[in-house]
């Protein structure tokens, strides 16, 4: 009798209201996680992530790359001036666009498929710059974004 209440109990209550935390915990991660999907085509990935930075990080070449960033290259209208994904018109992305400062995306990202991402655009909203801007353009703009996510870095001072 005892055993056969408990079991009810089991199926009534906690079962449904575990498969709907699961869904709904389903729902959350995939939002959150779309940051960090990659944006290379699989078959691209292996030769994009071997791709080497040409330009060094220095002064001279982050303050060119922040004339670029906030100038013609208008990446600061969607990404903000801070890199915090929170330019003027990024509410209307989804995902929003990338919030550089995260440490976690910096980490699981090479320079290469910043590069890739850069020139080819992705299929949620970020625009290819392809021949808008050089090769070395885009490498000392990656130089830059990656200033974003340090947290004493040339990129926040003045
Ligand atoms: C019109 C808005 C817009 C502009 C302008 C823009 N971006 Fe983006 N960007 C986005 C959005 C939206 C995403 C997120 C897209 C996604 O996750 O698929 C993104 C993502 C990125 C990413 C992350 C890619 C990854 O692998 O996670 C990089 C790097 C990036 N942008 C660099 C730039 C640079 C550099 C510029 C300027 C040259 C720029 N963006 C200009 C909207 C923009």
């Amino acid at each position: 009798m005892k055993i056969k209440f408990r079991f009810s109990f089991a199926a009534v209550l906690v079962i449904p209201l575990y498969l709907t935390f699961l869904a709904f915990h389903t729902d959350i991660a995939q939002a959150s996680d779309d940051a960090y999907d990659v944006k290379v085509p699989e078959s691209k990935l292996a030769e994009v992530k071997a791709l080497k930075n040409v330009v060094a990080s220095n002064k001279k070449s982050l303050s060119e790359a922040k004339a670029i960033y906030t100038g013609k290259g208008t990446c600061f209208n969607c990404h903000g001036e801070k890199g915090r994904g929170d330019g003027e018109l990024a509410s209307s992305f989804e995902p929003p666009p990338r919030n550089f400062t995260l440490s976690g995306w910096q980490k699981v990202r090479s320079d290469g498929e910043l590069f890739y991402v850069i020139t080819n655009g992705t299929e949620s909203g970020m625009p290819g710059f392809g021949d808008m801007l050089s090769d070395e353009e885009k490498w000392s703009l990656i130089n830059y974004i990656r200033e974003f996510g340090k947290s004493k870095s040339l990129a926040s001072r003045k």
